[in-house]
């Protein structure tokens, strides 16, 4: 059980898991009309990896669970608490977080999915942090894991260039050294119409192909609120951890397009060479995204132990969130 004395969430380790499968530009040039040259300058994808039948979201975010775990030298069964960010969840129910709990062996820990789009995993994160600081919890899994492109309609050049697959995954611990320093969370379901999957259990499923699941998107107007959301959250965040642009070490920036992630740094006024971007690789991944960046960066040795870190990430909801972080 927790600690009321320790006051931070603190990542003790990462992990990640991909598809195998690369798929890259040219082969989209083969399904749509549309170019590598395009693709690359208007978003800065080049690939992306799509999974296979076997490669669920609770497949791929028990692989990064279970990365993030043996890197931590955490036992399952010592976990209090996992949540998973996700918007592709392998069945209606149980969770995601409940079929990865069973397959760790952390049976009997509280688990459970939050489905914010996007921003699943930096939602999700901040959850845990609340559970941790709450004395609540001491241990915690903190996954963001999705298969976006089981909804993606690949006759549809203007979304199937954007999304791929993924998981990322951290384990938290309850610390007195910091830790996260702040979290913000928000939500506007006004936007609804921008961003959205029209189909689902409750309003049914239509008689067209994959039942009528696919991603209903206006690019253009969720770039423009992407950019001018985002600019303001980087502010509201800084505030709440009473710091300054010049503080953050590395921006980790949710990895679905190469021109917001540069209005982004631009506003905190970072050269891209503090700013980890995946998105070439990886296209966007959603509740991925973050995770998959983050462990990237540990693992490459660019991200260091005590440096400043702001996650942040913007999707379908709209949502938005953000988490400023001691490493
Ligand atoms: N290949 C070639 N041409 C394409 C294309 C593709 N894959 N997709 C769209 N086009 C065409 C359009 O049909 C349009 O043609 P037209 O001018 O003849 O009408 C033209 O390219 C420009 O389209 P537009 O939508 O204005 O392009 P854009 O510069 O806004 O870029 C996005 C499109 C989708 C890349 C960009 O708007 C974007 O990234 N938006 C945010 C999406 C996002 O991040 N969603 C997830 C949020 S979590």
């Amino acid at each position: 059980m927790g600690d009321k004395t320790l006051k931070y969430a603190r990542i003790i380790a990462t992990g990640s898991a991909l598809p195998e499968r690369v798929v890259t530009n040219a082969d989209l040039e083969k399904l749509v009309e549309t170019s590598d040259e395009w693709i690359r300058t208007r978003t800065g994808i080049r690939e992306r990896r799509v999974s296979n039948a076997e490669e669920t979201t609770g497949e791929l975010g028990y692989r990064a669970a279970l990365q993030a775990l043996e890197r931590a030298g955490v036992k399952a069964s010592d976990l209090d608490l996992i949540v998973v960010g996700t918007t592709t969840p392998d069945i209606i129910f149980p969770s995601t977080a409940c079929l990865i709990q069973h397959r760790l062996g952390a049976n009997g820990c509280a688990a459970f999915d939050v489905n914010a789009a996007c921003s699943g995993f930096v939602y999700a994160l901040g959850v845990a942090d609340k559970f941790i600081r709450s004395g609540q919890t001491r241990k915690a899994l903190v996954i963001g894991a999705e298969t976006l492109t089981r909804m993606v309609d690949w006759n549809e050049r203007e979304t199937c260039v954007l999304f791929g697959d993924g998981a990322g995954a951290v384990v938290l611990e309850a610390s007195d050294e910091p830790g996260i320093l702040a979290t913000c969370m928000h939500a506007d379901g006004g936007y609804k119409d921008l961003l959205y999957n029209p189909v689902g259990v409750s309003a049914g499923f239509k008689d067209e192909p994959n039942h009528g699941v696919r991603i209903n998107m206006s690019g253009r107007e969720v770039f423009k609120v992407a950019v001018k959301t985002l600019d303001s959250l980087v502010g509201e965040t800084l505030a709440a951890a009473g710091m300054h642009e010049s503080d953050i070490d590395w921006l980790i920036p949710h990895q679905a397009n190469l021109r917001i992630i540069e209005a982004t740094a631009k506003r905190l006024k970072m050269s891209m060479d503090r700013v980890i971007v995946t998105v070439d690789k990886h296209a966007n991944t959603s509740s991925g995204s973050v995770p998959l960046a983050l462990d990237e960066a540990v693992c490459s040795g660019k991200v260091q132990r005590g440096q400043n870190l702001l996650l942040e990430a913007f999707g379908g909801g709209f949502t938005w969130a953000s988490a400023l972080l001691r490493y």
